[in-house]
């Protein structure tokens, strides 16, 4: 076999260079040289042309695509139902939020079902994994473990034990000796990628790798990696809170509206069926600073909790904190409220918190922080079973929200009997007796009757 050429090539231009540069002579961008290898066999045995040929769509045989269901529920529904051989899926996440455990239970119940699972760890010892594993009662003789980052070796397996299912944990640990970078390398993490996608479509394998990300929540490593896989997903929660969301980003195979919803526990990763009753479930009735919405999680209604404190301010600059909440915008609401209704927070301290560590990232979620801070400040709660959702515009008018039957529906089935909305989008929305629906169009209008 003859050697392998390493190249450089600008990622932004594409200039070759036998030597990594700083700076591309060519375009000027910096640090955009990344180590390519040339094949010289792979080059020579190459066919004049491939057997693809173009096919009519009304010929084209969609039943094709396998999935294999894993058996939680919350998972198979982000992927879009099941697994799709051959498909290759990231999950990215912070250290600690549980994709090792995730994977690790996967594995344990395609292997429960006579399946056989090949996980790789980079990470972990064989015993680590081990102690894990009999905590969570995982103890099926057709779940393999190969602890290795050689992704040459990862291969190997793959053509010669034919798993139903490959994990690899995590791509960033692995590397391939054909380069001469250092795992973890942007070049390496791109080349084995590519090498495991390419071994997954040949042996129709689905392969689940792990995916470390940035301080910034990115995922580390080059973005290549995010073109090349077929499913992106997220795994995302806080620290201090049990509960956590897999979000899918990217879906070759599914919508991307999807999210699981799982907690932690001592028993490892456990689905949530109801996951709106059990974020309100430690909602305290009746108290002033809390408002329960709506919220959007794809196309999933979630009830959420949120919470606001309004206390006079101990010093000469008053204080915001926003927790699950963006405090730009918490700034923008409080301008309106003191502008519009004339409520005075100059001279006040301000918290907001989302209850259960959720983020509310939806504009239909201003009207619920409003009202709390209302509430707050008035020392006056909001009834138990009124949910209260809208954006708000800078005029001090509710605007309307995507969505609005599913969130009505939610809100019906967890008990609450008075929604408080945008007008829009009604005409079709059939109310119940039993139940109250308010339709509001300014903020001023939206306090008075909260707070009728
Ligand atoms: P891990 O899967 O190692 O996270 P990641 O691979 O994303 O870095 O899980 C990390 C945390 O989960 C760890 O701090 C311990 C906790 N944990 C539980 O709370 N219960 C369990 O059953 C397991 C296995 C882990
Ligand atoms: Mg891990």
């Amino acid at each position: 076999m003859k050697k392998n050429k390493t190249i450089y090539i600008c990622q932004e231009c594409g200039n070759e260079s036998p030597k990594w540069l700083g700076k591309c002579p060519a375009c000027g961008s910096w640090s955009s040289y990344v180590e390519e290898v040339i094949h010289p066999d792979r080059k020579q045995n190459r066919p004049a042309v491939s057997q693809n040929r173009p096919a009519s769509i009304d010929r084209i045989d969609e039943s094709a695509e396998i999935r294999i269901p894993a058996g939680m529920q919350e998972f198979d529904r982000v992927l879009g139902g099941g697994m799709v051989a051959g498909s290759v899926n990231l999950i990215g996440g912070a250290p600690g939020m549980g994709k090792s455990t995730l994977l690790l239970q996967v594995g344990g119940l395609l292997a429960a079902n006579k399946k056989k699972v090949l996980y790789v760890s980079g990470e972990e010892s064989l015993r680590q994994i081990k102690l894990r594993a009999d905590r969570l009662g995982i103890h099926q003789a057709d779940y393999f473990f190969l602890i290795d980052t050689n992704i040459g070796n990862v291969i190997h397996y793959m053509a010669e034990e034919k798993p139903d299912l490959l994990v690899i944990d995590s791509i960033q640990t692995m590397y391939s000796d054909e380069l001469e970078s250092l795992p973890g390398n942007v070049s390496q993490v791109r080349y084995c990628g590519h090498l495991v996608t390419t071994a997954a479509k040949d042996h129709h394998i689905p392969v689940f790798m792990v995916g470390h990300v940035t301080k910034e929540g990115n995922l580390a490593g080059p973005r290549v990696l995010e073109h090349m896989v077929d499913c992106l997903l997220l795994f995302e929660g806080d620290d201090q809170h049990i509960y956590r969301l897999l979000r899918s980003v990217k879906n070759r195979f599914g919508s991307t509206n999807e999210v699981g919803i799982f907690e932690m526990t001592e028993r490892g990763i456990q689905e949530v069926r109801n996951p709106s009753a059990y974020l309100l479930s430690q909602r305290q009735k009746d108290v002033s600073g809390s408002v329960v919405t709506v919220n959007m999680e794809g196309s999933r209604p979630l009830m959420i909790e949120v919470q606001a404190l309004v206390t006079p301010a101990s010093y000469n600059i008053p204080q915001r904190t926003s927790t699950g909440f963006d405090h730009r915008r918490l700034s923008l609401l409080l301008a309106v409220l003191e502008k519009r209704l004339g409520m005075k927070f100059a001279m006040q301290d301000v918290f907001v918190n989302i209850a259960g560590g959720v983020t509310l990232r939806e504009p239909a979620a201003d009207l619920a922080v409003a009202a709390a801070l209302v509430s707050s400040l008035r020392d006056q709660a909001v009834s138990g079973s009124t949910a209260v959702m809208g954006e708000i515009g800078l005029a001090g008018e509710i605007r309307g929200i995507q969505q609005m039957e599913k969130r009505f529906s939610e809100a019906r089935r967890l008990g609450f009997n008075h929604l408080v909305t945008p007008p829009a989008q009604l005409n079709h929305m059939k109310v119940e007796t039993g139940f109250k629906h308010t339709p509001v169009h300014t903020i001023r209008e939206a306090m008075e009757k909260i707070f009728a």
